[in-house]
């Protein structure tokens, strides 16, 4: 060790700050806790037979190609063939567009703020949202500018009010970071009014629109609004895509689409981080779709899904105290959760854990503060079994909270 401590940069000191939360939860593993913290899928809707029959035949016949480097914004066949699937599955991809594949849609998100951001600038956040998002964009240190949600998505009337006087202050407005349907965490859906006026408000303000989407593929319930891709007309939109929780997050296989003017810019940065993503991981993901893996596999997890999601609804109901309340998700992994007024749900986390459950409190998710009642449950990974029992135990210590938090109790 040098004698005198190598510090890293101001920029890395920010990203990798301790969190307590973390540590909390690194007294689940290896634990006998039941988790509804982390936000995996079940691995029983991985193709494990289908994809080993296929990577086989991939090297077999394309090891040529499949082992070798490859271009910087993907295979081309791959490519062809997501834009094939994305327009079938209503994501316009128009002509004028290009289509770089990342490394997860986590690269495509620190991708598009090195590309996008400068210091100072305006980035518009749901709140809550995607805390991985929130971290990545704080390392480019701009003005992040939260805006809550409702039950219909992103309060857009705020959003346009808070513009109007940023762009009046001259703060520099440069994005729009949302994932309009099955928020993480929230789980809300964003309306089709609202989306229109989101696209109205970007467009006023010269805005790029970050829509992030790993999970309307499998949503359970119809979802009665198109994409902010399909619906933009004015070539702004980057869309974020992920094969994580369609196919397996360890093919490390996502996306970004958007007109080519701005994501060029996203492929020549990729090419100073990783030069490509993984070629094989392109082959399997493009034999997937080819041979409807892809489709099979999102009908299986939205069965998987709905039944858990369907199973932590009920245990709520059943466990959760009077006074709390959450949300309804019609897809993606998470319920979110309002516990009792009063009762911290960062501070009771310790407790719960010692119980053997465990959760993300929600107020991580929260760019200004706020959200200290609040937890993200995750229902995808838990068995059934595990998430009646995880939120009978979280239910009885909501309870006793509750009472101790009342006042004269
Ligand atoms: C909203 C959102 N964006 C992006 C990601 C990153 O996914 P991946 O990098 O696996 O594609 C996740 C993962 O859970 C997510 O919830």
């Amino acid at each position: 060790m040098p004698s005198t401590p190598i510090t890293p940069s101001r920029r890395v000191g920010s990203a990798a700050s301790s969190s307590d939360i973390r540590e909390i939860l690194k007294l689940t593993e290896g634990r006998s806790i039941i988790s509804f913290a982390g936000g995996l899928p079940d691995p029983a809707t991985f193709p494990k037979e289908e994809l080993a029959e296929i990577a086989r035949e991939v090297i077999e016949e394309h090891g040529e190609s499949a082992l070798q480097y490859s271009p910087a914004p993907g295979v081309t066949p791959f490519r062809e063939a997501l834009a094939g699937f994305l327009n079938s599955h209503g994501v316009r991809v128009a002509e004028e567009d290009e289509i770089v594949v990342t490394t997860g849609s986590q690269e495509a998100l620190y991708l598009a703020a090195f590309t996008l951001v400068d210091e100072g600038d305006v980035v518009f956040v749901e709140s809550p949202t995607y805390l991985a998002a929130l971290n990545v964009f704080k390392l480019f240190r701009p003005r992040l500018v939260a805006v809550p949600i409702d039950e219909e998505g992103m309060r857009t009337d705020v959003l346009e009010e808070k513009a109007k006087r940023l762009a009046s202050e001259g703060y520099r407005l440069k994005m729009i970071y949302t994932i309009p349907t099955c928020q993480n965490p929230s789980g809300t859906t964003m309306s089709r009014e609202r989306r229109k006026h989101l696209l109205e408000v970007a467009e006023k303000y010269n805005l790029v629109v970050l829509e992030d989407d790993p999970y309307s593929f499998f949503s359970f319930e119809p979802v009665d609004a198109e994409h902010l891709k399909t619906m933009d007309r004015s070539g702004r939109v980057i869309y974020l895509g992920t094969f994580s929780k369609i196919l397996s997050p360890g093919l490390r296989i996502g996306y970004a689409v958007g007109p080519e003017s701005l994501v060029s810019h996203l492929v020549q940065v990729r090419q100073l981080v990783d030069l490509h993503s993984s070629t094989l991981s392109q082959y399997i993901a493009m034999e997937a779709i080819r041979r409807g893996v892809v489709d099979r596999t999102v009908e299986r997890a939205r069965r998987i899904y709905r039944e858990k999601r369907d199973a932590m609804l009920e245990a709520m109901e059943e466990y959760f105290p009077e006074g709390s309340r959450w949300t309804r998700p019609a897809g993606g992994l998470f319920i979110f959760a309002y516990a009792p007024a009063g009762v911290d749900t960062r501070a009771m986390l310790p407790e719960a854990v010692k119980r053997g459950v465990a959760y993300v409190p929600g107020s991580s998710f929260f760019v200004d503060g706020g959200g200290a009642n609040t937890m993200r449950l995750n229902f995808s990974y838990p068995s059934v079994e595990q998430i009646r029992e995880g939120i009978k135990r979280l239910g009885r210590l909501l309870s006793e909270k509750a009472g101790q938090s009342r006042p004269g109790a």
